[in-house]
């Protein structure tokens, strides 16, 4: 933090804060809502925080708060490898989740039973989700579309949807509490942070190095040549 409006009484000149301000993250410095803002624990790293500024404070967010997920509760996480899906199944599973269902390409589905094979996943490509026996209590999509749709048929009768894209027709004429929802808090991000200090909840970073021309042509081509798993961050 570099300097502080007069009217910031949560923080001051010097914290190491994280923010999602959503644009200009390419800036060295930019000015952010002091609602949008979290001190980092002394034991997170920036780069950590970066990592899960956005992403990760949404899937927790929708765990946490959106879906109020309790103990002993089933969850059906989409992208679960991905920032959103991976922080939602992480927090479902420290709650205490009775079972957690996913979906994800074949390396996402590795890498998740590797993180812990009680994970039912499915991989996205060549298994059918639908063929899924149980009901579950909660679902979080940041897919959208048809996966949206056809998870509709998997929910219990008093389940919950939510959704990183927009609601489909289906999803909205359903007898679901199923919503979209985009908005970032600093408090959410706090909690999250609170919770990968205490090593509840790991980042998964692919790589990450400075910020320069180079390195971001570099990162850039690597999104466009293939998803990589993790997060690729650039640090100033
Ligand atoms: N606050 C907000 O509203 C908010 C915040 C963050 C993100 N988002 C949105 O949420 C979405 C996910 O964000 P993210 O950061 O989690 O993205 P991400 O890290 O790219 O993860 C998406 C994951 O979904 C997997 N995937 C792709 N198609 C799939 C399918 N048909 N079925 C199941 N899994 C599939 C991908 O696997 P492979 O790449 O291995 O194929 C990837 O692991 C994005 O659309 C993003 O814009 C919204």
């Amino acid at each position: 933090m570099l300097a502080i409006g007069s009217e910031v009484t949560n923080f001051a000149v010097g914290d190491r804060i994280a923010a999602s301000p959503h644009l200009r993250s390419y800036a060295e410095r930019l000015t952010v809502l002091e609602k949008q803002a979290a001190i980092i624990p002394d034991n997170v790293t920036f780069v950590q925080a970066a990592a899960v500024a956005l992403g990760y404070q949404t899937g927790y967010q929708a765990v946490t708060e959106e879906l109020d997920f309790q103990k002993g509760q089933s969850i059906l996480v989409h992208g679960g490898s991905g920032s959103v899906g991976f922080a939602a199944i992480q927090k479902a599973k420290e709650i205490g989740a009775s079972q957690i269902y996913a979906t994800a390409s074949s390396k996402g589905k590795t890498f998740l039973q590797q993180y812990d094979p009680a994970i039912h996943v499915f991989d996205y490509h060549s298994e059918d989700f639908t063929q899924m026996t149980d009901k579950v209590d909660a679902i979080v999509d940041p897919i959208g579309g048809q996966t949206q749709e056809k998870s509709l048929q998997l929910l219990k009768a008093q389940g919950k949807l939510v959704t990183t894209k927009d609601l489909t027709a289906k999803a909205e004429s359903a007898p679901f509490d199923s919503r979209a929802f985009y908005l970032n808090s600093g408090q959410t991000l706090a909690d999250l942070l609170t919770d990968i200090s205490a090593g509840s909840i790991i980042v998964k970073i692919n790589q990450s190095d400075k910020f320069n021309l180079e390195n971001l042509k570099k990162f850039h081509t690597i999104f466009q040549e293939g998803h990589p798993l993790g997060k690729l961050v650039l640090e100033f």
